[in-house]
This record gives C-alpha cells, sequence and structure tokens, in this order.
C-alpha cells in the first residue's frame, strides 16, 4: 500500500495534468458506492422496513409529489417547520401534505397534558359560559386571570390577585362580550403577533405558559367543568383521527361549587368514567385512554413525590387497566431533578411494586448541568419512556440503552419550538433518531396553548421537518405503529387497537387513492401554492 500510495505521488510529480481523476478508482465504481452509500442510509430509516401495498404505493407517490413540490416552495420562500409555529400555523393549513395528514389514522397520542388537550375558544365559548363563575387579575408579568366556580359568595380574592374576584357573567356584560371574550381567549393560550419578540428567550416562553396554563387548571379541576373538558377533548381527538390517549394529569382533587375538594382518587375515578362512556359512544372510533399521574417537580417538595409515588402503587393495583404510571412535569431548568427525587422514586423498587414511569427528561439546551442528567436518572430508573428527550444526543450511551430496550423517545415538535429549545425544527435531534430508526413517538404536549390540532400539526412538522424530500408513507404509516406499539396499553388491548386502527388505514388509503387520483386535482393544489422548482438535482437518486 504504502509503495503504491508513493508510485502514485511520483507519477503525479511527473505529470501534474491528470493524476487526480485516475487516482483510485473508476468514477463508475465511485458512483456505484455512493449509490449504494445513500440506499444503506434509506434503508434505515423509521418504517423502511415495511412492505408497501398497491395502493398504498400510489398514496406514497401523491405524498412525496407533495412533499417535493412543497420543499421547492420552502427553498424559495418559506418553509413552515422554520418558523415559530404561533406565526407559521397559516402557511401549515395551506399544505396538501397537512391535509393529506389531517385524514390519516394516527394511533394514539402518548404525551399530552389534561388542560391543553381542548380548543381554547371552545374553552371561552363553553366553560366560561358555565352559571357561578368568578375571576381575578394576578400580580404578575401578563396580568394573567384566576378563576373559581362558587354558589357561596367569594368575599376575600386570593393574595396573588389585585383585584376581588368579579363575576365572569357581569364582566361580561358590562364590557361587551366580544372585547371580553378575547381578552379571555388571549389569557389563555400564547398568541402573539411576534412571538420572537413577545418571547425572545426561554425564560419568557416558559413563564407565558405557566401563566396560560394557570386559569385553565382552575376551570378543569371542578365538578362544573371536568366532564365538558375531558369529553370535549376526546371529540377533538377522534375529528383528529386518533384512536386512543394516555394523559399525563396533575390529577388534582375535583372541586364542588360549594367549595368542598374531592380526593384524587375520585378524580381518577372520573376520568375513568368518562373514558369508558366516550369509548361506549365512539365503538369504532376510540379504543380508550390512560391516565399517568404527574406532579410538579419544582418547587421540590420531597413529600409531594413520595404521597404520590404510594399512590400511583396503590392506583396501579386498583385500577390496572387505567393507571399507567407516574411523571414530574414543570420546567426542567427550574429545578426538582430526578436525582433530588431518588429516595421517593426508588420506593416501588425496594418494596418490589409495580410503578412503571414515564419521565420528561432532556427538555433542555444546558449539556453538563444538573437538568442535563435526567436523561441518565431516568434511565437508571427503568422509565418506560422518555418525555421530550431533546438533549439525548448528547449522551451516547443513554441513546445505545434506549436502542436496545427499546424505550420510546416521546418527541413534541412544536412544544420544542414555541418553548424555545430550537427554532429550525429541521435542526431537532428528532431529524437523527428518525434516520437510524430509534423508537420513536410522535405527539403534541401542549396543542391547546398553542391552537394546534391534537396531532396533525406535529406529525406534519416531524414529516417535513424531520424527515427528508424523499421519506414518505413508509415513515408516517410506522410512527402510527409505533404510538400503539410503545403505548402502555396491554398485548390484548395493542390487538384491539390495532384492528381499528388498520380498519381505518385500509379506508383512508382507499379514499387518497380516490380523490387524488384525479391527477387534476393535485396538479391544481400544487400549482396554487406556488411550486416553481429548484435547479434539477441530478444526483438526488
Ligand atoms: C462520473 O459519473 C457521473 C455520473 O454518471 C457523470 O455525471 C460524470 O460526468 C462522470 N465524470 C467523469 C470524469 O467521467
Ligand atoms: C359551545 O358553545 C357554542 C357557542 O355558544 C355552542 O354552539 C355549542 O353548542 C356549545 N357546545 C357545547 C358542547 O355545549
Ligand atoms: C388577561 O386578562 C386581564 C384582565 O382583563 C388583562 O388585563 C390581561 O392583559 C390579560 N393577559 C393576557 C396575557 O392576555
Ligand atoms: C429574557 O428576556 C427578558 C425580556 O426581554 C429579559 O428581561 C431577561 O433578562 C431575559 N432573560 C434571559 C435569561 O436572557
Ligand atoms: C358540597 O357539595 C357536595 C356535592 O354536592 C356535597 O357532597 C358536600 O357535602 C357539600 N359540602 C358542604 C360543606 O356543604
Ligand atoms: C373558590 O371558592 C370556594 C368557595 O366556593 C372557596 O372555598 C375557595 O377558597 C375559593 N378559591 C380561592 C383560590 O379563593
Ligand atoms: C408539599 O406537598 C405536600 C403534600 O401535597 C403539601 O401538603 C405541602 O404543603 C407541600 N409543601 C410545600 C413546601 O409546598
Ligand atoms: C431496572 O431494571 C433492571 C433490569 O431489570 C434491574 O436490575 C434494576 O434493578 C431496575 N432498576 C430499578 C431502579 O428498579
Ligand atoms: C378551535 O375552534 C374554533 C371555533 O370552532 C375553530 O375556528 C378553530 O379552527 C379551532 N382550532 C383548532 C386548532 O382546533
Ligand atoms: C394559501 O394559498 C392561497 C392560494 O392557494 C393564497 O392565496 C394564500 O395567500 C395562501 N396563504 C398562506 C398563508 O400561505
Ligand atoms: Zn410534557
Amino acid at each position: 500500500m504504502k509503495g503504491e500510495m508513493l508510485f502514485i505521488m511520483l507519477l503525479c510529480l511527473a505529470a501534474t495534468a491528470h493524476c487526480y481523476p485516475t487516482y483510485r478508482e473508476s468514477n463508475s465504481t465511485y458512483m456505484g458506492k455512493r449509490k449504494e452509500f445513500l440506499a444503506d442510509e434509506a434503508n434505515l430509516v423509521i418504517g423502511s422496513s415495511l412492505v408497501l401495498n398497491e395502493k398504498e404505493q400510489k398514496v406514497n407517490e401523491i405524498l412525496l409529489k407533495a412533499k417535493e413540490r412543497e420543499f421547492s416552495r420552502g427553498f424559495k420562500r418559506t418553509f413552515p417547520p422554520a418558523v415559530n409555529f404561533l406565526k407559521g400555523k397559516p402557511l401549515v393549513e395551506n399544505s396538501t401534505v397537512f391535509q393529506i395528514i389531517k385524514r390519516m389514522p394516527k394511533g394514539g397520542i402518548l404525551h399530552i397534558h389534561e388542560v391543553s388537550m381542548a380548543n381554547a375558544s371552545w374553552v371561552v365559548k363553553n366553560i366560561t359560559y358555565l352559571p357561578h363563575l368568578f375571576y381575578c387579575v394576578k400580580n404578575d408579568y401578563y396580568s394573567s386571570l384566576r378563576f373559581n366556580f362558587s354558589t357561596t359568595p367569594l368575599t376575600q380574592s386570593p393574595p396573588d390577585c389585585v383585584t376581588d374576584w368579579v363575576s365572569v357573567a357581569s364582566a361580561r356584560a358590562q364590557m361587551g362580550a366580544d372585547i371580553f371574550d378575547q381578552i379571555l381567549h388571549h389569557n389563555i393560550t400564547m398568541a402573539a403577533q411576534n412571538p420572537d419578540v413577545a418571547y425572545p428567550n426561554i425564560t419568557m416562553s416558559w413563564m407565558r405558559f405557566a401563566l396560560a396554563l394557570s386559569p385553565l387548571t382552575d376551570l378543569f379541576f371542578t365538578t362544573s367543568a371536568f366532564r365538558l373538558f375531558m369529553w370535549h377533548s376526546l371529540e377533538r381527538m377522534v375529528q383528529d383521527n386518533v384512536q386512543y390517549v394516555e394523559i399525563r394529569t396533575l390529577l388534582k382533587p375535583l372541586q364542588y361549587l360549594n367549595g368542598t375538594k374531592s380526593s384524587q382518587e375520585h378524580t381518577l375515578q372520573e376520568y375513568i368514567r368518562v373514558l369508558k362512556d366516550f369509548t361506549d359512544q365512539y365503538p369504532n372510533d376510540f379504543v380508550g385512554g390512560k391516565i399517568i399521574s404527574s406532579s410538579l417537580r419544582y418547587p421540590l417538595n420531597k413529600t409531594l413525590v413520595r404521597d404520590q409515588v404510594y399512590l400511583g402503587m396503590d392506583f396501579r393495583k386498583k385500577y390496572p387497566e387505567f393507571f399507567a404510571g407516574y411523571d414530574l412535569v414543570g420546567e426542567e431548568d427550574s429545578g426538582g431533578p430526578l436525582i433530588d427525587y431518588i429516595d421517593e422514586l426508588l420506593i416501588p423498587t425496594k418494596l418490589g411494586m409495580d410503578l412503571p414511569y414515564f419521565f420528561h427528561a432532556g427538555e433542555t439546551d444546558w449539556e453538563g448541568e444538573f437538568v442535563d442528567k435526567n436523561l441518565i436518572d431516568a434511565v437508571l430508573l427503568n422509565t418506560s419512556r422518555i418525555g421530550h428527550g431533546y438533549a439525548i444526543g448528547k449522551h451516547p450511551v443513554v441513546m445505545e440503552t434506549i436502542k436496545s430496550k427499546g424505550v420510546a423517545i416521546e418527541i413534541n415538535p412544536i412544544s420544542n419550538q414555541v418553548l424555545h429549545l430550537v427554532h429550525d425544527i429541521r435542526d431537532h435531534v428528532g431529524a437523527s433518531l428518525i434516520a437510524d430508526d430509534y423508537p420513536v413517538i410522535i405527539s403534541s404536549d401542549d396543542p391547546g396553548a398553542w391552537e394546534a390540532l391534537p396531532l396533525s400539526h406535529d406529525f406534519y412538522m416531524a414529516f417535513m421537518g424531520m424527515a427528508g424530500e424523499t421519506t414518505g408513507l413508509k415513515l408516517l404509516k410506522q410512527l402510527a405503529l409505533n404510538t400503539i406499539k410503545y403505548s402502555a396499553m396491554a398485548k390484548a388491548e395493542q390487538t384491539t387497537a390495532m384492528a381499528l386502527w388498520q380498519a381505518k388505514w385500509d379506508k383512508f388509503v382507499t379514499e387518497m387513492v380516490a380523490e387524488y387520483s384525479n391527477e387534476k386535482r393535485l396538479h391544481d393544489e400544487l400549482n396554487s401554492v406556488d411550486a416553481q422548482k429548484r435547479p434539477d438535482n441530478k444526483y438526488s437518486n
């Protein structure tokens, strides 16, 4: 080898003109290797091992045609995954890819929080029109709101309010319903004209986020609103072609109109009741749901976590079909890392009791800080899945472990963007995880806060922003299948869910072929979104 190199170098010195092209291998050998290399990579993408039937192949063609045109448009103008969703949502609504994804049965939502499942307009128009509702304005940066349902006269507002309790109905009458409802709407979402100015950093976006959720929490955990909230949220899921849900919840006691509070167990029973009733009413659309109890990790409160761990073990025994496990939630950067609660979190192991964990971990940009180590603790505590796992690219051993053990990462693309971890979704670690067949599911975290659909917008962002132009229906299909595979459902439940999903999938595929095989429709839709092409890339395959 050494001699050969020397020989070539001498040859180059002798005749400088033609030495480079003949250096190692012929052009055709090189191009062959290149082709193989590209194929090797394509064969690693999530879903690449699926075999599509004839109809699915047709849908794949339609989808890829649309994706290509939308990439071209993005290249020339704006690419929706690169724009803060609070501003870029209208761009998404115009996309043919999005229209197809909306129609697609997507399986389950495995990472979503109870109070942000509802549509904000619906909350304003329906929940805040219920009788006996009061509000006060808080003494915080955004003058956010507190709510309280009460039939007993409310004398003193809480210390964090700067106003007295005011009747919502009379304030609405006084101010005019349009204006008043707009103010309420603004209070319970993160909507902003220019989100990059309104929330210039992670501190501001999390502050606004928390203050939008807080009044919703006041409304949600009441006997007046709980069932309405839940029913509406589940209906939205069905409308968005979602078949199953696992809900992260603070599991607070419900407050009655007279101010009495029930128990956490009662709240769990109410969840179970509404999930059962809903599934009975929509047997062909929905297979059910489970509850993941979640405590706020910050401010630090070991007593709380200890109590909740014991309660969790109890609920696992009493309600095994519905109670899936436990999690800690809230801004990770603020504190309350898993290691601070290690004694409490090891209780089930020590007692030999069952309490699956579903930890949020690695929702941070701060490598090497205490918060960054949540990923390691989550894995060591045998978490069933990891919420976000955004920092995972910096932890190769964690990556290896989740792949070998099949611990799914719950990626919430829009949440990570709006809450300031990543600006352009193409820069998200999820792109690498998808490219290399890691166990991944796509979810939506808090769609209500940024006015997204329960799952479709996030599926769109993952498909467009975390997977290449030539990655098509196989990825979408596998992402849907993964939501069943990595769910907390028992084997028999998964079989039922698969059957329901498969029937919907077949129907979806048939409908797409019928609707788009009229080439004119696809052509018109694509042209309407300015499909000027990039310079041709003749080596693309
Ligand atoms: C090498 O092969 C590529 C692809 O077939 C071709 O476009 C290119 O012109 C070739 N280059 C040479 C120096 O033959
Ligand atoms: C919610 O409010 C709207 C507007 O007032 C009304 O049309 C709708 O029927 C209400 N929905 C429910 C479930 O109460
Ligand atoms: C919330 O409502 C209060 C009371 O009307 C208002 O002063 C405040 O500006 C609103 N905050 C947001 C963030 O919309
Ligand atoms: C975040 O932005 C706010 C508002 O501009 C500013 O007051 C604050 O200092 C910033 N915080 C950090 C950590 O950059
Ligand atoms: C409050 O209402 C609930 C439900 O109607 C009832 O069970 C409870 O006894 C009442 N509490 C008081 C103090 O009246
Ligand atoms: C809400 O109203 C009830 C009375 O019905 C009262 O017991 C409770 O303290 C009020 N909540 C707050 C935060 O003031
Ligand atoms: C911690 O949680 C417990 C149980 O929920 C509660 O009683 C206590 O007030 C909390 N302590 C602090 C300091 O917040
Ligand atoms: C996690 O699982 C492994 C393998 O089953 C076991 O050895 C270990 O004790 C478990 N860890 C905890 C904290 O339960
Ligand atoms: C929320 O509901 C309103 C009123 O029905 C509707 O216009 C809007 O599109 C809905 N938004 C989402 C994200 O579902
Ligand atoms: C959506 O497409 C229509 C034309 O098809 C165009 O007029 C409109 O401006 C587009 N909207 C956005 C937000 O791109
Ligand atoms: Zn979350």
